[in-house]
């Protein structure tokens, strides 16, 4: 298999649902279930951002500089503008709910959250999608894996083996035992240093089984 890039999307899909199955069970009369709402929004707003971020930073200015036709790569940075647009639509329609007195218009405004929030999340699961099946066989066209791959080591570079740590425990939980140990490999080549302290930490996070298996 050729090296690879959005693995992550596994946890981002799984953020995005797991926040939706939260506005389908609120009760938006109940102000501190509103309120966990909102905190689950805006951490999950937070992530999107520096995601898409990551992505225009990181992959598409490979694109960009291979002088790969803009028509790979420009919808899906037109998607990231839509989607700040959309969490700010969001953001809104939260607020809104907070200060309208009556709770039947409490609950009227909650059902049109809801509605706007899931359309959020299939536009979101469409656009993973064709970052996956557009912009990855793009790159690799264009660049050998062990280019790819050097793509991350800044990153690694500037992160200590406890961020890279807490990095991996939030991630690994979405994933199978062949992206687990992708990362772990990409920080044995990249950052050789820090591969003992974070595999000595990360081991205390997962099974056995998946522990024999990347050993
Ligand atoms: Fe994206
Ligand atoms: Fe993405």
């Amino acid at each position: 298999m050729r090296y690879q890039f959005y693995r992550e999307h596994k946890y981002v899909s799984a953020a995005l649902n797991d926040l939706e199955r939260l506005i389908a069970r609120t009760d938006f009369c109940d102000l501190s279930a509103l309120e966990g709402v909102k905190r689950a929004f805006e951490s999950l707003a937070e992530m999107l951002k520096g995601h898409a971020q990551y992505e225009n930073d990181r992959l598409h200015v490979l694109l960009k500089q291979k002088n790969s036709s803009s028509t790979v790569y420009a919808h899906i940075e037109e998607d990231h503008s839509v989607q700040d647009r959309q969490l700010t639509e969001i953001e809104k329609s939260i607020q809104g709910i907070f200060l309208e007195p009556e709770s039947a218009n409490k609950m009227e405004r909650g059902y049109h959250l809801y509605l706007m929030y899931r359309k959020f999340v299939a536009d979101n699961l469409a656009h993973l999608h064709e970052e996956e099946t557009v912009i990855l066989p793009e790159l690799q066209r264009l660049y050998t894996d062990s280019e790819l791959q050097q793509v991350e080591a800044h990153a690694y570079e500037e992160m200590a083996p406890e961020e890279i740590i807490h990095m991996l425990e939030i991630l690994f939980p979405h994933m199978n035992v062949h992206d687990r140990r992708a990362f772990l490999m990409d920080i044995r080549s990249l950052v050789p240093g820090k591969f003992k302290a974070v595999w000595e930490g990360i081991q205390s996070k997962m099974g056995g089984n998946e522990l024999a298996a990347i050993a």
